[in-house]
């Protein structure tokens, strides 16, 4: 048996709790791994609380097929499946599993690398979601050099990989954040900050509209609203956003209508989803080692504070990643 967090059902986070679950075994393509760290992303929240609806339709109608939640992790190899090749006991990997939230869980083996050498298991934690999702995003921008990109929600967890792919690919960057988090935006390398409680990044201004790339993670403003800020050709990414009304879809409407209205723009309006998968992992390793970009992690919570931690999350306003510990 393992220490674990619950999900007995959907609900608030406060309804999380510890408990005592037989520890998982790994199929033929899985590993299993001794948990030291578990990264909290929105994607949690939405499972913990089953909002909006559409969330239910992927995990489970009534309540979570899976009971401990949690994606993100790192730690250390303790069983390998039959058919995995490139993994062995005794390995520090880093990447997405299944019940992160708990002393042990299973990944596919294709969904997790070995952790770069040059973090620490809360750092290498806070990285697969969030810096896949960027990763994604950035590679659907094209060519970044020399180009104008505003990422909308720079302070948060994919918003801070997104400022720093951008950065490393030569664009000049325009973090939108509140004011508490400008100087921490700033020492991602953005080249601007812009308050979005003061200034909305997307007003009408005389000049011409002033980016060739607006990567979107929070705020869920209107598709009309962003590509305002576009240039005519320019491209917007749509990544998320956590204040779209509805509990149906909050705000997932907004990506059905890009794919409609794309290919009858010079704009291009683009969906990103994040993939879990160790070729990705490895090149944000590349980079972590390399010093191009890092993981900033804001607040560690221990396992058994874990509806805190996602609670911390759910408000929509996180700076940078927050994790769990289980050292
Ligand atoms: N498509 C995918 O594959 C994928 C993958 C991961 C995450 N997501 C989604 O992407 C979104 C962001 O994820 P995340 O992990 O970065 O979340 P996060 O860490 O909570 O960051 C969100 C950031 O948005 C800022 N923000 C809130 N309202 C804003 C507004 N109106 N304008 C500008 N910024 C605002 C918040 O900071 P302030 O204090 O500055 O407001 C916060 O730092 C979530 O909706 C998540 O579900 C999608």
């Amino acid at each position: 048996m393992m220490r674990a967090i619950v999900q007995d059902g959907y609900g608030p986070p406060e309804a999380l709790r510890v408990g005592s679950v037989p520890v998982p075994a790994p199929r033929d393509d899985e590993v299993l791994v001794r948990v030291r760290a578990a990264g909290v992303d929105p994607g949690v929240w939405h499972v913990v609380t089953g909002l909006p609806y559409g969330v239910r339709l992927g995990f489970g109608l009534r309540r979570p097929r899976q009971p401990v939640p949690g994606l993100d992790l790192a730690g250390v190899v303790t069983a390998v499946g039959s058919r995995v090749r490139d993994l062995a006991v005794g390995d520090a990997v880093f990447g997405t599993g299944r019940g992160s939230f708990a002393e042990h869980a299973v990944a596919k083996a294709d969904q997790v690398a070995p952790m770069p050498a040059t973090l620490s298991f809360q750092e290498a934690a806070a990285v697969p979601i969030s810096g896949q999702t960027a990763l994604a995003a950035a590679r659907k921008a094209g060519d970044l050099e020399g180009r104008r990109v505003m990422v909308l929600g720079a302070g948060g967890g994919v918003g801070a990989f997104a400022v720093q792919l951008a950065k490393a690919e030569g664009a000049h960057v325009t973090g939108v954040c509140s004011a508490g988090k400008a100087d921490f935006v700033r020492s991602l390398g953005a080249d601007e900050v812009v308050d979005y409680t003061v200034t909305d990044p997307t007003a009408p201004t005389s000049a011409a509209p002033a980016y060739d790339v607006v990567i979107d993670t929070a705020g869920n403003r209107r598709l009309t609203r962003l590509r305002r800020a576009l240039t005519p050709r320019g491209v917007l990414l749509l990544i998320g956003g956590e204040a779209g009304e509805g509990r149906l879809l909050q705000g997932f409407d907004r990506q059905a209508r890009a794919l409609l209205w794309s290919p009858l723009l010079h704009q291009r309006l683009v969906p990103v989803m994040g993939k879990q998968r160790t070729t990705d992992l490895q090149t944000l390793a590349g980079l972590i080692d390399t010093g191009r970009i890092r993981p900033v992690i804001d607040r560690v919570f221990p396992l058994e504070d874990a509806a805190a931690a996602v609670a911390h999350v759910g408000s929509g306003h996180a700076r940078a990643k927050t994790v769990l510990s289980l050292d």
